[in-house]
Protein backbone atom coordinates (compact mmCIF):
# COMPACT_ATOMS: atom_id res chain seq x y z
CA UNK A 1 0.00 0.00 0.00
CA UNK A 2 1.49 3.50 -0.65
CA UNK A 3 0.55 6.78 0.94
CA UNK A 4 1.06 10.11 -0.23
CA UNK A 5 0.83 12.80 2.45
CA UNK A 6 -1.41 15.52 1.64
CA UNK A 7 -0.20 19.31 1.25
CA UNK A 8 -0.74 21.62 3.84
CA UNK A 9 -2.87 24.29 2.14
CA UNK A 10 -4.61 21.47 0.08
CA UNK A 11 -8.28 20.76 0.55
CA UNK A 12 -7.48 17.36 1.20
CA UNK A 13 -5.05 18.42 4.78
CA UNK A 14 -8.12 20.69 5.51
CA UNK A 15 -10.86 17.52 5.19
CA UNK A 16 -8.14 15.54 7.05
CA UNK A 17 -7.98 18.08 10.66
CA UNK A 18 -11.72 18.78 10.26
CA UNK A 19 -11.73 14.94 10.35
CA UNK A 20 -9.50 15.20 13.34
CA UNK A 21 -12.00 17.49 15.39
CA UNK A 22 -14.93 16.05 14.97
CA UNK A 23 -13.01 12.62 16.06
CA UNK A 24 -11.84 14.64 18.77
CA UNK A 25 -15.18 15.18 19.82
CA UNK A 26 -16.49 11.64 19.57
CA UNK A 27 -13.49 10.22 21.53
CA UNK A 28 -13.98 12.78 24.03
CA UNK A 29 -18.34 12.12 24.56
CA UNK A 30 -17.56 8.26 24.58
CA UNK A 31 -14.47 9.04 27.19
CA UNK A 32 -16.84 10.41 29.66
CA UNK A 33 -19.70 7.47 28.77
CA UNK A 34 -17.18 5.00 29.44
CA UNK A 35 -14.59 6.29 31.17
CA UNK A 36 -13.05 2.94 32.70
CA UNK A 37 -12.83 1.37 29.23
CA UNK A 38 -11.89 4.16 26.80
CA UNK A 39 -9.60 5.71 29.52
CA UNK A 40 -8.32 9.16 28.10
CA UNK A 41 -10.07 11.86 27.29
CA UNK A 42 -8.17 12.28 23.81
CA UNK A 43 -7.05 9.76 20.75
CA UNK A 44 -3.13 9.32 20.87
CA UNK A 45 -0.95 12.21 19.08
CA UNK A 46 1.11 11.37 15.37
CA UNK A 47 3.98 11.00 17.17
CA UNK A 48 3.21 8.27 19.91
CA UNK A 49 1.19 6.60 16.74
CA UNK A 50 4.25 6.36 14.51
CA UNK A 51 6.02 4.75 17.27
CA UNK A 52 3.63 1.61 18.21
CA UNK A 53 3.26 1.60 14.24
CA UNK A 54 7.64 0.66 13.99
CA UNK A 55 7.48 -2.94 14.32
CA UNK A 56 5.99 -3.04 10.90
CA UNK A 57 8.85 -1.12 9.49
CA UNK A 58 11.08 -3.31 10.83
CA UNK A 59 9.22 -6.75 9.38
CA UNK A 60 9.16 -4.67 5.48
CA UNK A 61 8.43 -5.80 3.36
CA UNK A 62 7.69 -9.30 4.60
CA UNK A 63 3.92 -10.33 4.61
CA UNK A 64 2.83 -9.96 8.58
CA UNK A 65 -0.53 -10.21 10.11
CA UNK A 66 -1.71 -7.56 12.87
CA UNK A 67 -3.71 -6.98 15.52
CA UNK A 68 -4.75 -3.62 16.53
CA UNK A 69 -6.48 -4.08 20.06
CA UNK A 70 -8.21 -1.25 21.53
CA UNK A 71 -8.37 1.46 18.06
CA UNK A 72 -10.66 3.58 19.52
CA UNK A 73 -11.31 6.79 16.64
CA UNK A 74 -8.28 5.13 14.66
CA UNK A 75 -5.45 7.20 15.31
CA UNK A 76 -2.98 4.58 15.29
CA UNK A 77 -4.90 2.57 12.68
CA UNK A 78 -3.90 5.64 10.50
CA UNK A 79 -0.46 4.99 11.32
CA UNK A 80 -0.72 1.32 10.52
CA UNK A 81 -2.53 0.92 7.36
CA UNK A 82 0.30 2.69 4.94
CA UNK A 83 2.91 0.22 6.69
CA UNK A 84 1.09 -2.53 5.75
CA UNK A 85 2.59 -4.57 3.37
CA UNK A 86 0.54 -5.97 0.08
CA UNK A 87 -0.44 -9.81 1.18
CA UNK A 88 -0.57 -9.39 5.04
CA UNK A 89 -3.85 -9.21 7.45
CA UNK A 90 -5.01 -6.30 9.91
CA UNK A 91 -8.10 -7.70 12.19
CA UNK A 92 -8.92 -4.52 14.86
CA UNK A 93 -10.61 -5.61 17.82
CA UNK A 94 -12.41 -2.78 19.35
CA UNK A 95 -15.19 -3.41 22.15
CA UNK A 96 -17.30 0.66 21.78
CA UNK A 97 -19.67 0.18 19.51
CA UNK A 98 -19.35 3.82 17.88
CA UNK A 99 -16.07 3.30 17.75
CA UNK A 100 -16.17 0.11 15.65
CA UNK A 101 -18.65 1.31 13.38
CA UNK A 102 -15.82 4.72 12.82
CA UNK A 103 -13.46 1.83 12.43
CA UNK A 104 -15.19 0.52 9.76
CA UNK A 105 -16.04 3.91 7.89
CA UNK A 106 -12.48 4.86 7.65
CA UNK A 107 -11.22 1.46 6.87
CA UNK A 108 -13.70 1.80 3.53
CA UNK A 109 -12.81 4.81 2.83
CA UNK A 110 -8.77 4.62 2.65
CA UNK A 111 -6.95 5.71 -0.27
CA UNK A 112 -5.08 2.36 -2.01
CA UNK A 113 -6.87 0.16 0.26
CA UNK A 114 -10.01 -0.67 -2.22
CA UNK A 115 -8.45 -4.24 -3.15
CA UNK A 116 -7.20 -5.14 -0.10
CA UNK A 117 -9.93 -4.36 2.10
CA UNK A 118 -10.63 -8.38 2.51
CA UNK A 119 -7.40 -8.41 4.71
CA UNK A 120 -8.54 -5.58 6.99
CA UNK A 121 -11.45 -6.55 9.58
CA UNK A 122 -13.09 -4.73 12.23
CA UNK A 123 -14.25 -6.61 15.11
CA UNK A 124 -16.57 -5.24 17.59
CA UNK A 125 -15.92 -7.49 20.99
CA UNK A 126 -14.04 -7.29 24.03
CA UNK A 127 -10.62 -9.08 22.85
CA UNK A 128 -10.67 -11.30 25.62
CA UNK A 129 -14.15 -12.80 23.96
CA UNK A 130 -12.13 -12.69 20.14
CA UNK A 131 -12.13 -16.30 18.14
CA UNK A 132 -9.56 -16.87 15.76
CA UNK A 133 -7.06 -19.54 14.96
CA UNK A 134 -4.70 -16.88 13.36
CA UNK A 135 -1.32 -16.01 15.09
CA UNK A 136 0.19 -12.72 14.70
CA UNK A 137 3.51 -10.98 13.66
CA UNK A 138 2.53 -7.61 15.34
CA UNK A 139 0.16 -7.03 18.32
CA UNK A 140 -0.78 -3.38 19.18
CA UNK A 141 -2.65 -2.65 22.29
CA UNK A 142 -3.93 0.74 22.80
CA UNK A 143 -5.90 -0.89 25.98
CA UNK A 144 -5.71 1.54 29.26
CA UNK A 145 -4.65 -1.11 31.72
CA UNK A 146 -4.10 1.25 34.89
CA UNK A 147 -8.41 1.54 34.75
CA UNK A 148 -7.95 -2.41 34.86
CA UNK A 149 -8.10 -5.19 37.51
CA UNK A 150 -4.97 -6.94 37.89
CA UNK A 151 -6.79 -10.36 36.99
CA UNK A 152 -7.84 -8.72 33.86
CA UNK A 153 -5.01 -7.45 32.62
CA UNK A 154 -3.04 -11.11 33.32
CA UNK A 155 -5.44 -12.66 31.49
CA UNK A 156 -4.91 -10.02 28.36
CA UNK A 157 -1.55 -10.27 28.47
CA UNK A 158 -1.36 -13.80 28.89
CA UNK A 159 -4.08 -13.90 25.16
CA UNK A 160 -1.57 -11.65 23.59
CA UNK A 161 1.01 -13.65 24.01
CA UNK A 162 -0.55 -17.04 23.11
CA UNK A 163 -1.54 -15.27 20.19
CA UNK A 164 2.12 -13.94 18.84
CA UNK A 165 3.65 -16.18 16.44
CA UNK A 166 7.09 -17.05 18.06
CA UNK A 167 9.54 -13.78 17.74
CA UNK A 168 6.63 -11.47 17.41
CA UNK A 169 6.13 -8.05 18.96
CA UNK A 170 3.51 -6.63 21.23
CA UNK A 171 3.43 -3.29 21.70
CA UNK A 172 1.58 -1.18 24.13
CA UNK A 173 1.96 2.51 26.03
CA UNK A 174 0.69 3.88 29.09
CA UNK A 175 0.16 7.66 30.31
CA UNK A 176 3.39 8.66 32.41
CA UNK A 177 2.60 10.42 35.72
CA UNK A 178 0.66 7.36 37.22
CA UNK A 179 2.57 7.32 40.75
CA UNK A 180 1.33 11.20 41.19
CA UNK A 181 -2.00 10.25 40.52
CA UNK A 182 -2.20 7.24 42.88
CA UNK A 183 -1.12 9.66 45.50
CA UNK A 184 -4.12 12.18 44.82
CA UNK A 185 -6.50 8.68 45.08
CA UNK A 186 -9.01 8.94 47.42
CA UNK A 187 -9.43 5.66 48.56
CA UNK A 188 -6.95 3.10 49.30
CA UNK A 189 -8.11 0.01 47.56
CA UNK A 190 -8.15 2.32 44.27
CA UNK A 191 -4.57 3.02 44.99
CA UNK A 192 -3.38 -0.96 45.68
CA UNK A 193 -5.14 -1.76 42.26
CA UNK A 194 -2.97 0.72 40.66
CA UNK A 195 0.28 -0.58 41.84
CA UNK A 196 -1.00 -4.45 41.52
CA UNK A 197 -1.16 -3.59 37.61
CA UNK A 198 1.63 -1.73 37.83
CA UNK A 199 3.85 -4.54 38.98
CA UNK A 200 2.38 -7.16 37.31
CA UNK A 201 2.91 -5.31 34.24
CA UNK A 202 6.57 -5.20 35.61
CA UNK A 203 6.68 -9.03 35.60
CA UNK A 204 5.82 -8.94 31.98
CA UNK A 205 8.33 -6.63 31.44
CA UNK A 206 10.84 -8.33 33.04
CA UNK A 207 10.42 -11.36 31.31
CA UNK A 208 9.56 -9.98 27.45
CA UNK A 209 10.27 -6.53 27.32
CA UNK A 210 13.09 -5.56 24.32
CA UNK A 211 12.42 -2.05 24.18
CA UNK A 212 10.76 0.89 25.83
CA UNK A 213 10.58 4.36 25.12
CA UNK A 214 9.20 8.15 26.73
CA UNK A 215 7.15 10.24 23.70
CA UNK A 216 7.14 13.20 25.56
CA UNK A 217 4.99 15.37 22.84
CA UNK A 218 1.62 12.93 23.45
CA UNK A 219 -0.59 14.50 25.32
CA UNK A 220 -0.07 13.63 28.23
CA UNK A 221 3.07 11.98 27.48
CA UNK A 222 3.14 8.18 26.99
CA UNK A 223 5.35 5.31 27.64
CA UNK A 224 5.84 3.07 24.78
CA UNK A 225 6.53 -0.78 25.97
CA UNK A 226 7.79 -3.00 23.50
CA UNK A 227 7.95 -6.82 24.26
CA UNK A 228 8.65 -9.95 22.03
CA UNK A 229 7.28 -13.32 22.60
CA UNK A 230 10.67 -15.60 22.40
CA UNK A 231 11.38 -18.00 19.71
CA UNK A 232 11.10 -21.01 21.48
CA UNK A 233 11.46 -22.70 25.31
CA UNK A 234 15.30 -22.82 25.14
CA UNK A 235 15.21 -18.92 24.70
CA UNK A 236 12.34 -18.40 26.94
CA UNK A 237 14.25 -19.71 29.40
CA UNK A 238 16.97 -17.39 28.30
CA UNK A 239 14.99 -14.69 28.78
CA UNK A 240 14.34 -15.37 32.51
CA UNK A 241 17.83 -14.99 33.29
CA UNK A 242 19.12 -12.82 30.91
CA UNK A 243 17.49 -9.74 31.40
CA UNK A 244 17.52 -5.97 30.11
CA UNK A 245 17.93 -3.42 32.34
CA UNK A 246 14.34 -1.81 31.64
CA UNK A 247 13.20 0.76 34.45
CA UNK A 248 9.45 0.61 35.51
C1 LIG B 1 -7.03 4.70 25.46
S1 LIG B 1 -8.22 4.30 24.17
C2 LIG B 1 -7.04 4.13 22.85
C3 LIG B 1 -7.61 4.53 21.50
C4 LIG B 1 -6.60 4.59 20.37
N1 LIG B 1 -5.83 3.38 20.24
C5 LIG B 1 -5.66 5.75 20.56
O1 LIG B 1 -4.48 5.48 20.89
O2 LIG B 1 -6.06 6.90 20.37
C6 LIG B 1 -8.65 2.61 24.59
C7 LIG B 1 -9.62 1.93 23.63
O3 LIG B 1 -9.72 0.55 23.99
C8 LIG B 1 -11.08 0.12 23.89
N2 LIG B 1 -11.22 -1.04 24.80
C9 LIG B 1 -11.22 -1.03 26.17
N3 LIG B 1 -11.26 -2.28 26.66
C10 LIG B 1 -11.26 -3.12 25.59
C11 LIG B 1 -11.25 -4.54 25.46
N4 LIG B 1 -11.25 -5.34 26.54
N5 LIG B 1 -11.23 -5.08 24.20
C12 LIG B 1 -11.20 -4.26 23.11
N6 LIG B 1 -11.22 -2.90 23.17
C13 LIG B 1 -11.23 -2.33 24.39
C14 LIG B 1 -11.88 1.36 24.29
O4 LIG B 1 -13.20 1.32 23.83
C15 LIG B 1 -11.03 2.47 23.65
O5 LIG B 1 -11.45 2.72 22.32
Amino acid sequence: MSYTAAEPDSPTHHRGRAQRATEGWAFLVESIRNHRTVGSIAPSGKSLANLLAEPLLEREPRISNVLEVGAGTGSVTRALLPRIPRGSRLDIVESNAHFAAHLRRLVRGYPNLPAQQEQVRVHNVYVEQLTTDRRYDVIVSGLPFTNFSPGQVDEIMGRYLDLLRPGGTLTYFSYCGSRWVRTLLPSRPEARRQRDVKDLLHQYHHRYAIGCWTVWGNLPPAKVWQLRRPLDAVSASAALTAQPDLSR
